[in-house]
């Protein structure tokens, strides 16, 4: 599906040798099925792992390999390709980077086609590093990789699981569905500007039982909630997720706790708001639950006619505030502004972020939403109707801009 971010955006894909360089021609039917225009560069080596020809086909355009292109070998062609090529992108992304190529990065090294590219660039540099757990945690490695983020470009850290080799360990390529969020986000302006600050987020629907098979939930997707937990944690806090059931999917090493109910939601959040600076509430967590829970089945001849509810604590209302930013969600159908800013005093909340369903792209299950962040101060955004993952960064805007952390 084509995205108004990616959409005309001049990419350049730089692959290098490792097993991982088969993963490339994903990202780039990725890249280029959401609008961008690919062109991709690969290191000698990398050609071993991955013909050109994929990712030229996929591409739909020429694959740099070689420093001199074959009719400058022939002296037909004065060309300074690598300046073009650096000048043309708006974004390059370099996944997988091996650790040589991250070491010759770091030292200025420019002894081949990608390289040479990679030193004239002007636009951002993304790097996904990728190799086995011993090499990636190589003090070495880890250095120059250290020195790659200080110079100012992107990392897309390794990930840990199973390596090519059968061990376990971190190492290997971040997942392409990272990738192309890290890419979204640079290409949005955005950087790590929450490094060194710890969130957590809540997100999706609670589910209240009503015996083993039947429960009371609601339509939450839990989209918004990991939407936040994914931007908040490409921008570099250090991020804790939790969620009632959804189906949506986090990244590794964002601290993922999964609960059932509103009771459960409330014991998770009590336990890990202690170690986190700022607080986002945007699960629909039941305002109420069956009186009752009955531990067999209720069947058809019981008759039943009516469940006895009781309301579930309210979690925002009640959790200790000291010292914490706390961004709630209200979610509405009518005198929305009013009905949120009481939420907002009523709960004690720094800001609080309105969800009308009067727009039919903003709520439930789909990308899309529309909302308006109230600060206590009084002040108010209205935000056009976004991607959540666009709108989640715009309320970290605000986060950052209450001055609050
Ligand atoms: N919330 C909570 N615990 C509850 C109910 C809601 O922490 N038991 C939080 C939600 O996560 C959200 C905010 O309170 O951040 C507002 O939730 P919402 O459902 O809009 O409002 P309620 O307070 O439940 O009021 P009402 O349903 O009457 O609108």
């Amino acid at each position: 599906m084509r995205d108004e971010i990616f959409t005309g955006k001049k990419i350049i894909l730089g692959v290098t040798g490792c097993i991982a360089a088969y993963k490339s021609a994903y990202l780039v039917r990725e890249l280029v099925k959401k609008g961008a225009e690919v062109k991709v560069v690969m290191t000698p080596s990398a050609t071993e792992f991955i013909a050109p020809l994929t990712l030229s086909t996929l591409s739909r355009n020429e694959v740099i390999v070689n420093i001199f292109p074959p009719s400058q070998k022939n002296g037909t062609l004065q060309s300074t390709w690598h300046i073009d090529n650096a000048v043309w992108a708006d974004l390059m992304i370099l996944a997988p980077a091996t650790i040589n190529t991250v070491a010759k990065i770091a030292h200025g090294f420019a002894d081949n086609a990608l390289l040479t590219l990679v030193s004239a660039l002007r636009c951002p540099l993304i790097i996904a590093p990728a190799a086995d757990a011993d090499m990636y945690q190589n003090p070495l490695t880890q250095e120059n990789i250290k020195k790659l983020e200080s110079l100012g470009h992107y990392i897309v850290p390794a990930e840990e699981g199973e390596l090519a080799s059968g061990l376990f360990g971190k190492g290997r390529l971040a997942g392409n569905d990272k990738i192309l969020d890290a890419a979204e986000l640079i290409l949005s302006g955005y950087k790590k500007d929450f490094s060194g600050r710890k969130i957590l987020v809540t997100a999706g629907p609670t589910y209240e039982d009503i015996d083993p098979v039947r429960f009371i939930g609601n339509r939450s997707s839990g989209k918004m909630g990991f939407a936040l937990a994914k931007a908040a944690c490409l921008r570099g806090a250090g991020v804790t997720l939790i969620s009632g059931p959804t189906n949506e999917t986090s990244y590794p090493e964002i601290n993922f706790i999964k609960i059932r109910s509103a009771a459960e939601m409330k014991k998770a959040v009590v336990k890990e708001l202690k170690a986190n600076d700022i607080l986002i509430m945007s699960a629909a967590v039941a305002d109420y639950k069956p009186a009752e829970l009955s531990n067999k089945k209720i069947k058809k001849e019981d008759k039943l006619s009516s469940i006895k509810l009781v309301e579930t604590e309210d979690i925002l209302a009640s959790v200790e505030k000291k010292d914490k930013m706390v961004v709630g969600f209200a979610l509405e159908t009518d005198d929305e502004l009013q009905n949120a800013s009481k939420k907002l005093k009523s709960k004690n909340l720094d800001m609080i972020v309105l969800n009308s369903l009067k727009d039919k792209a903003s709520g439930f299950e789909v990308e899309t939403n529309k909302v308006t962040v109230i600060h206590k101060s009084g002040k108010k955004v209205n935000l056009p109707l976004l991607s959540k993952f666009q709108a989640a960064n715009k309320i970290l805007n605000e986060i950052l801009e209450s001055g609050k952390i």
